[in-house]
Parts: structure tokens; sequence; C-alpha cells
């Protein structure tokens, strides 16, 4: 008998639960082939709830979702919430709380996918983004004084110390080693303007990489240049490692390189901990209860999920079964465009996975 793993299910907003719907029938095809058991449990955490309760997120959430052993995200953000409120009140509350410290974000060009950049195939897209999670500008200090008036003061800092830094750089590189595709960790920084922040960050790297990652090769790109090459030269990268807003940043561009937020899954990961996978796009108002937003993201992030939680072999059947469909079925990851609709993709996975 296989195992058995509690997941938690958040739908959450727009079209979150329906793309999350499309992910539980695929896992459970999967569960049943390999003979492992999903116990799910959902929870309604987002707008919806928020506008009838007027909670976020109830006190106990974090404690709760601690006792299971992986979560599983549709989206969070509702057109009738002020910004801000639902994505700090939820998905970051939760990142944190859960000490979710990796961001795990593949930029994985799969084949019959259109990509905007030029002559460039599945064979030059391949490439992990590993951004940190719980710091930085995220979680850094700030505040507002003398608010509306000409001497207003708004301050927002970008704080690390080195432990953060230290195991998110220990994830990154064990995480190459683990890949074997290059075994070259780019650190993606700012050091000639962020001298304290990324001076930290740097250092660390070649200490670390110097003493006990010495297979792996290391480089070092800011930023702004790393914009220019993940456009010219995305072939150059193996894995990417850099702080909480440089890795939002540059993940949404890495995601529209593999075909779109239809495609882009991503996994918030606590390593000694319970993680919670979520595709990177939003909950998309424009389509919700349309059948016809892709569900292929929130289908990858449960394979990644699968694979955090050691079904290896069932998470590559999943992408997989992913990449023929893409292959040979679908006319594009846009949703409306897909030739087939929300439910039809996720039984066309579910079926070869079967
Ligand atoms: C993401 C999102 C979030 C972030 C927002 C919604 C808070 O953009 O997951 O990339 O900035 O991390
Ligand atoms: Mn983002």
């Amino acid at each position: 008998m296989g195992n058995t793993y509690k997941i938690a299910i958040i739908p959450g907003d727009g079209t979150g639960p329906e793309v999350v719907r499309e992910g539980i029938k695929v896992l459970n095809a999967s569960a049943k082939k390999h003979g492992f058991k999903l116990d799910m449990t959902e929870f309604d955490y987002g707008g919806d709830r928020y506008l009838k309760t007027g909670e976020v997120l109830p006190e106990t959430a974090a404690d709760d979702l601690k006792k299971f052993n992986a979560i599983y995200l549709g989206a969070i953000g509702h057109p009738d919430v002020k910004p801000g409120i639902l994505e700090k009140g939820i998905l970051l509350k939760l990142r944190f709380e859960l000490d979710q410290y990796i961001n795990l974000r593949p930029v994985k060009l799969y084949p019959g996918v259109e990509t905007p950049l030029k002559n460039k195939g599945p064979q030059d897209i391949d490439y992990v983004v590993v951004r940190e999670n719980t710091g930085g500008i995220y979680t850094g200090i700030g505040g507002i004084s003398m608010k509306g008036t000409q001497n207003e003061v708004a301050i927002q800092s970008m704080v690390y110390n080195r432990f953060q830094v230290e195991r998110c750089l220990r994830y990154a590189f064990e995480l190459t080693r683990k890949r074997n595709k290059n075994n070259t960790l780019a650190l993606v920084g700012k050091t000639n303007v962020l001298t304290f922040v990324y001076d930290l960050w740097e250092r660390a790297f070649h200490e670390i990489g110097k003493a006990d990652y010495p297979d792996i090769k290391r480089e070092y790109y800011h930023v702004d240049a790393t914009c220019m090459w993940m456009v010219k030269n995305p072939e150059w990268f193996d894995v990417l490692v850099t702080g909480n807003l440089f890795g939002d940043i540059i993940t949404d561009l890495g995601a529209i390189t593999q075909g779109g937020m239809g495609i882009a899954a991503g996994g918030n990961i606590n390593p000694e901990g319970v993680s919670m996978f979520e595709p990177i796009g939003g909950s998309a108002p424009k389509y919700t209860g349309k059948n016809v937003i892709n569900p292929l993201a929130a289908i990858c992030s449960g394979a990644m999920m699968l694979d955090t939680l050691g079904e290896t072999t069932a998470s590559d059947e999943i992408e997989q079964a992913v990449m023929e469909i893409t292959a040979n079925k679908m006319k594009s990851l846009d949703a409306g465009k897909m030739g087939y609709s929300t439910s039809e993709i996720g039984d066309m996975v579910a079926e070869r996975v079967a």
C-alpha cells in the first residue's frame, strides 16, 4: 500500500477554483495509478469569504495548515477588494508564517508552445529561478509619516540577515547539484547600487560555494542585465538565485518566455515543513466561470507538489502528459484560444496519466 498524504486545498478567488479542480482531477488519476492516497481538505480562504465575514484569514490558519503534508492553492485576488489586502493578508502571510523560504519557479518551454523569443526553442529555455520568499523588501520594516502633506515620508527597507541568505543559497546550490544540467548557479543581484544587501548575498554566495560546492560553477549577474539575457540568451541559464523582489519581477519575464501565465507553475517551499504549490498567474476575474482558462499551470504545480512529497515518478509522468498535449493538441496556451475548454484539458491530462 502506498503512502497517504494530507493535502490542504485553497481554491481561492476568480479562476482559482476552476484550475484547482482540474489539478485535483489529474492528481487523483495519478494517485490511483501509483497506489498512494491524497486525503484532501478544502479551505475557503479568499475574497468571497473576506467580503462575507470581514476576516481575511482566521487566527489559526497557519497552525491548521501545519498539520498537512502540502497545500495546493489556486489564486488569491478579488476585483471588489482593494489590492494588497488579500495578497498580503493571505498569500504573503501564509508564506511567512509557514516559513516557506524558497519560491521555486521553473522556466521551461514545452514542445509546441510559442515563445515571444525569436529563434528560441525548448532546448534554449529550461532553467529554474530560486526566489528567496520570506525576507527582503517584502518583510522589511517601513512606514509613512505626515501622510498627505508635502512633507510626507515613505520608507520600505530591504532587510536580509545572513541566516536567511545562507539557507536560500544552500538550497539553490543543492538544487543545482541535483539537477545536474550545467552545474552552474548564478546569483542575480545589484551589487553596483545595493552595496549592502547584495554585498552580503555575494560574499555568502562565494564563501558557501567555495567551501561546500566546489563542483558547482558560480556566476553573477546584475538584475537589469539578467532581464536582457533572459530574452537574448536564456540558454546560458541553469539555476538562478535571488532575493524576493528581484525574483518576483524576473519570474514574470520568465513566465512569458515559456508561453505565459497559463503554464507557469511554482512552489512556496519550506524544505523542513509544509510547502504550498500555486500557479504563478493571478485570479483572472475576466475569465472566471467561463471554462476557458488554461489549467496547465495549476496541473504542473500539482506535479511539483508530488515531486516534493517524494512521488517523483508520478510527477514526471504528469509533466510528460502535459508536454504531449502542448506538442500535439493545444492551439495556444491563452485563455479562450486553446482549442479546448478548461475541463477538457484536465480530462486529457488525467486520461494520459491514468
Ligand atoms: C507572486 C505575486 C505575489 C508576490 C503577490 C500577489 C503578492 O506577484 O506570487 O509572484 O509578489 O509574490
Ligand atoms: Mn509576482
